[in-house]
């Protein structure tokens, strides 16, 4: 796997606070799974987790500041920790994608460039939004 030009330490917030929604909203027995893998000039990190997955109300609000979706009775946070990994992706010219399905779990994927090379990059761009990868689903 290439390395990624960037903040480690920002990159590293990210997936923690990815993986600990991974590990906080899911009960016991759920499976975590991170893997890591290359698409072209992207470099792409998921975190699946089989847990209760999100509902169609919340999805389109993950990543504003300070949103809380349903589970927030029962499970301690801020409803800050999307926001900021949403950020810092964006800071490396990447994109965060949310998809989940209600009772069947979550997968969250994070792709950054490999380079941050501008004119190079548009058409992968092009291509993801084509795709649907911006943003949140
Ligand atoms: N893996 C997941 N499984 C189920 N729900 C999730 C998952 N990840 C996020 N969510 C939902 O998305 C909401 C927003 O997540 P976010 O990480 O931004 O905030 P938080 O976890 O509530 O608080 P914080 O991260 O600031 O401690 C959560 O409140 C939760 O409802
Ligand atoms: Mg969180």
């Amino acid at each position: 796997m290439p390395p990624i030009e960037g903040d480690a330490d920002l990159l590293m917030l990210a997936i923690l606070n990815i993986v600990d929604n991974a590990w906080k909203y899911s009960s016991t027995g759920a499976s975590i799974e991170l893997r890591a893998y290359e698409d072209g000039n992207w470099i792409a990190i998921e975190v699946a987790d089989t847990g209760p997955g999100i509902s169609d109300e919340d999805l389109p609000h993950l990543g504003e500041e300070l949103f809380r979706g349903e589970l927030r009775n029962q499970v301690e946070g801020s409803g800050m920790g999307l926001a900021l990994a949403r950020a810092i992706v964006r800071r490396h010219h990447g994109l965060m994608s949310i998809r989940s399905r209600r009772t069947q779990g979550t997968v969250v994927t994070v792709k950054i460039p490999e380079k941050i090379v501008v004119a190079g990059s548009l058409p992968r761009v092009a291509h993801l939004l084509h795709d649907g990868m911006m943003g949140e689903r």
